[in-house]
């Protein structure tokens, strides 16, 4: 048999390090979210102590309240959810908008995202590293793909509530949302840095921070 060349070694190496989450080893390895043992992902528990339950949950079966600053609501359905997703790569989340709600710009830094929506109609978009907007008007039934790391939104601009089902390629896709990211992280950003990275005064960055600030 010929030999691999470098190329095809290498090309099996980008195709890798492309990968989502890494590949499963066995059948199940629901976490045992307790456990202190530290691994790329959750310990399992002892397959004796698996049940269903470690496969099943109902929170995104209703509509999530959406009288918060944005007018929407994230409900995740992933591996803390559902430990029974620990190692097998997929989770998905319920997005709910009042009239007007943005789920705002945001990105997941080990996830592709794929939108199917369920009620009304939204603008989503995404950004590329060449800073161009992908944008559509999608609404009941529509599907759309936010590629992963890309900064993505989506706006009910409606007069009616709308929903989403997400779906992702990975057990716990994390989410940055760049605004909080940069305003509200702890400990804070510097103001000087973003003063200067979005060329406005400190005092624009204090009132920003002000406003971002985790309601306590
Ligand atoms: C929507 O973009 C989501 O991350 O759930
Ligand atoms: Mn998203």
């Amino acid at each position: 048999m010929a030999k691999p060349s470098l190329l095809t070694f290498f090309s099996l190496l980008v195709a890798s390090t492309l990968a989502a989450d890494p590949d499963m080893l066995q059948d199940i390895c629901v976490a045992d979210l307790n456990s202190a043992v530290k691994v790329n992902g959750f310990a399992c528990k002892p397959a004796a102590e698996v049940t269903e339950a470690d496969f099943f949950f109902q929170g995104l079966a209703k509509p999530g309240a959406t009288n918060t600053t944005m007018g929407s609501l994230v409900t995740a359905a992933n591996v803390e959810k559902i430990p029974g997703l620990n190692t097998l790569g997929v989770s998905m989340s319920r997005v709910d908008y009042a009239p007007g709600g943005l789920n705002p710009p945001h990105t997941h830094p080990r996830a592709t995202e794929i939108v199917f929506v369920l009620d009304g109609t939204l603008d989503v978009g995404f950004i590329t590293t060449a800073n161009k907007l992908i944008t559509k008007t999608i609404t009941k039934g529509d599907v759309f793909v936010f590629p992963r790391g890309l900064v993505h939104f989506q706006k009910n601009n409606g007069d009616v509530p709308a929903a989403a089902l997400a779906a992702f390629n990975s057990q716990f896709p994390g989410t940055q949302s760049i605004a909080a990211t940069l305003f509200a992280a702890t400990q804070p950003v510097p103001d000087i840095v973003l003063s200067k990275a979005f060329q406005i005064g400190t005092r624009d960055v204090k009132k920003i921070k002000s406003r971002l600030a985790p309601k306590k």
